[in-house]
């Protein structure tokens, strides 16, 4: 067997990792550009404000993309370029933006592939609660639209958010990403917000003729630190609940898996909720990078689990165990949760950091990326071939860029950017990623 007729090879990014141009042609500022700007909140002080300058490089960018020979690109827009405070009106400007892109994009024979929300929210709308306010679903429901209205015409895959998880997690949880705050479980009501703009955006982007809409969620397999240990066990459980199942059991079942030691009943579930949540999607996006280490919570700590380092596994830059088994391991652990229930799945981002650096020849010798990719593209074809629907796989990321909190030290990219000089150099990994896909094209 192999992959389906059809497979689509591409490559991901995100708006505020990758655009620049914080405050170009109207765009207003997001969480993001607060966070950033606020001492001591990412290493070294660095923020979105320049990154790749992709806002102006972008046709270099394409180049860059058409070389590789792939078939899709997933990038994500700015609400804050199209819709500078989060309500009101559209911003023309910040949508012809996208509009060019997708055109060029589309000259090249690249189909785009756009994400709504890749955690950039308007600041106007954190004031007024972010995503703790059940109104923030609605006002993202209109961007949607709004984005739809432009570009469904020409854009064929839509993603609502990207890994809303994260949002809650590492946004409202433990503040280590904008909006930053550290509120443990009363982050909670962020979960049903997120779901709740993700059906709302799912409605707005039908009627506007779009045909092919999912998400892109972070999954990551929970293993307990003691196997042997049933409260082990038990934390790896309540863990895998809210990485794993948290945002993709609604969408698909209509119905929350058990919250109650995760402080499920801090969500304001209101009647019609779960239908919107649960309005039909045409694919699932799939965000893995490593599994996680869990074991049972220390005394005082209020959530059920707390996370243990995983050893015994070669690591990437960033410390992130490489465990290409725990990929298959995902993917058919989401068959058997789902069944029937389960759309297609598209792998919308994959990859791993290196402390890449040109060598004395100018090259970027990144071996250890290759071997990243190639070992997790082999753990999805073993998936396929035993019958996991999978229609397409992006990695993460063509560039270099601005990775959150850790600044510009971790690069993920196929393409190594210079930020002094925003030069980019295609690394080892750039031209065997064309290589594979061109075999695969055949
Ligand atoms: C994912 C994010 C993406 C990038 C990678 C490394 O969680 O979606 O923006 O930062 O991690």
């Amino acid at each position: 067997m192999g992959l389906p007729e059809g497979f689509r090879w591409g490559v991901a990014t995100a708006a505020y990792q990758i655009e620049g141009a914080a405050t170009e042609d109207g765009r207003g500022p997001s969480i993001w550009d607060t966070f950033s700007a606020t001492p001591g909140r990412t290493r070294d002080g660095r923020t979105g404000e320049v990154a790749c300058d992709h806002y102006h490089r972008w046709p270099e960018d394409v180049d860059l993309m058409a070389g590789l020979g792939i078939d899709t690109y997933r990038f994500s827009l700015s609400w804050t370029r199209v819709r500078p405070t989060g309500g009101g009106a559209a911003n023309p400007k910040g949508l012809d933006f996208y509009d060019r892109l997708v055109d060029a994009l589309l000259d090249r024979g690249i189909a785009p592939a756009a994400t709504l929300y890749h955690w950039d929210l308007p600041q106007p709308l954190e004031d007024e609660g972010g995503w703790l306010n059940r109104d923030t679903a609605f006002r993202f429901a209109e961007f949607a639209y709004l984005a739809a209205e432009r570009l469904a015409d020409r854009v064929e895959l839509w993603m609502t958010l990207n890994e809303p998880v994260v949002t809650t997690a590492y946004g409202y949880g433990f503040g280590v990403y904008a909006p930053g705050r550290a509120l443990l479980l009363d982050a909670m009501p962020t979960a049903h917000n997120q779901l709740l703009a993700h059906g709302a955006a799912v409605t707005a982007l039908r009627s506007r003729g779009v045909r092919t809409i999912g998400i892109a969620n972070h999954y990551s397999p929970a293993r307990p630190a003691d196997p042997d240990s049933a409260a082990d066990r038990a934390a790896a459980g309540a863990f895998d609940i809210f990485m794993n199942r948290l945002y993709t059991e609604p969408l698909l079942t209509g119905r929350y898996p058990d919250l109650s030691a995760l402080g499920g009943e801090k969500l304001d579930i209101r009647d019609e909720d779960l239908a919107i949540i649960a309005s039909p999607i045409d694919f699932l996006g799939v965000n893995y990078y490593q599994p996680t280490g869990v074991t049972a919570p220390a005394e005082g700590n209020p959530l059920p689990f707390d996370l243990a380092e995983l050893s015994g596994h070669p690591v990437t830059g960033m410390g992130w165990p490489i465990v290409p088994d725990a990929f298959l391991e995902l993917l058919r652990s989401l068959k058997e949760r789902y069944g029937d229930r389960l759309p297609p799945l598209y792998i919308t981002e994959n990859g791993c950091s290196f402390p890449d650096e040109p060598g004395p020849d100018g090259a970027v010798d990144d071996a250890s990326r290759i071997a990243y990719l190639d070992a997790h593209i082999a753990a999805m074809r073993t998936a396929v071939d035993e019958g996991v629907d999978v229609r397409g796989y992006y990695t993460w990321s063509l560039l270099d860029n601005f990775e959150w909190s850790e600044g510009y030290g971790p690069r993920f990219g196929l393409v190594h950017v210079d930020y002094a000089t925003q030069q980019r150099t295609p690394k080892k990994s750039y031209a065997w990623y064309r290589d594979l896909i061109a075999a695969s094209h055949g």
